[in-house]
């Protein structure tokens, strides 16, 4: 009779030592990446956890720039940008464009005159199946110029210490040219009026296999009209999102997307540091909002505009701030998403 085939049973332990070495590498895995074994190193929950100041309920909202509201319309591309990148997007033609305007706080309360900078975050589809997705925003740079010093700055601005900001300045000088800007740039009374900006660098890469160090701006049709902070905050917490509402429901808002190519030696990992006005700038298509949706039940409330989601023709470039942005929006995401209950949909039958 056979015998059914038994291993010998040093196979066995082996097998054994071999799945413990297995699971054990991936527990260590997963603990380094957590930061477990170096308390010091900064990790997306670091990052993310730093954002929301004490007192301050973000449930079921992004963790930054937690106010804001959906736009739906086209990009439209002139073809221009087709010489830097082969990127479809950048072809002669209409594309889908769904988008997000947004104040920069983590507080979805925040009164909407309180809050001195304001982003975009879009995403334009071409019929390749690829997406070009960027979150931008109105000063001329950033405050910090790596992932490690804008956490420096996230603790500072919550420290309960009176003298941590100045310490921070001090060690930080880079500083002063956003400081510059925001005590003396004016504030708009619409998204619409305002221009804003990637900061970070990107490499377009072109039909050749060239590739072009660039930074890109859209550019608003709307004339810019200074409004006092006092008299913005007298029409209301929310203006911004009621003004534009009425503002494309009256006609569709337009920007122009302008591209600024890097000469050599710019600095590309630093967006504390602006590129001299002289460099060249490509005129590469409109962005026209057709459509404002509430945010609530709005096509862009589940959408991560994680500024690595880019398509063939566009990649990252030594700027370390694109991956730190997109492990820090991922977690976002998913605590935003897991908190669903905590901001209702307000459709009957809609999702959780
Ligand atoms: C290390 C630096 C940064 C960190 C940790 C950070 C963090 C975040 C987080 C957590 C969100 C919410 C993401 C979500 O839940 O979907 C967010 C949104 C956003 N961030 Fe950043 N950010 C950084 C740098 C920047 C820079 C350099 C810009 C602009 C140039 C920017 C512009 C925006 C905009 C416009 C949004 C809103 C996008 C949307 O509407 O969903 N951020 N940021």
């Amino acid at each position: 009779m056979l015998q059914p085939h038994r291993p010998p049973a040093r196979s066995v332990f082996g097998s054994l030592v071999l799945i413990a070495v297995v699971v054990g590498a991936s527990a260590a895995a997963f603990a380094y990446t957590a930061g477990w074994f170096s308390p010091q190193r900064l990790t997306p929950d670091k990052l993310v956890d730093a954002l929301t100041p004490p007192g301050v309920d973000p449930a079921g909202h992004r963790r930054n720039h937690a106010k804001g509201i959906c736009f739906t319309g086209i990009f439209e591309a002139n073809g221009a940008g087709s010489a830097l990148s082969q990127a479809q997007v950048f072809a002669r033609g209409q594309y889908p464009a769904l988008g997000r305007f947004n104040v920069a706080t983590p507080d979805p309360k925040e009164p909407d005159a309180k809050v001195r900078v304001r982003g975009l975050g879009l995403q334009i589809s071409t019929p390749d199946g690829q997406e070009w997705r960027m979150a931008m925003i109105d000063p001329p740079v950033f405050p910090a110029s790596t992932p490690q010093s804008f956490y420096e700055l996230l603790v500072a601005s919550g420290s309960k210490d009176p003298d941590a900001m100045k310490t921070y300045a001090g060690a930080h000088p880079e500083i002063a040219a956003f400081g510059a800007w925001a005590g003396s740039a004016p504030w708009t009374g619409s998204y619409a009026e305002e221009r804003f900006n990637s900061l970070n660098s990107f490499i377009f890469v072109d039909t050749s296999g060239a590739e072009h160090a660039v930074r890109w701006s859209l550019l608003p049709a709307a004339q810019p009209v200074s409004v006092p902070p006092d008299d913005l905050a007298k029409r209301g917490p929310d203006f911004l999102e009621q003004e534009i509402t009425e503002r494309v429901h009256g006609g569709p808002q337009r920007w122009t997307m302008v591209v600024t190519v890097a000469n050599p030696g710019d600095p590309t990992a630093d967006p504390t540091k602006a590129w001299p006005a002289d460099r060249r700038t490509v005129e590469v298509g409109t962005l026209t909002v057709q459509q404002i949706e509430a945010e609530a039940d709005g096509p862009c409330r589940d959408i991560n505009f994680d500024p690595t989601v880019l398509p063939t023709g566009i990649r990252t470039s030594d700027d370390p701030f694109p991956a730190a942005r997109s492990s820090a929006y991922a977690k976002s995401y998913d605590r935003r998403t897991a908190e669903a209950a905590d901001y209702p949909r307000t459709t009957p039958g809609a999702k959780p």
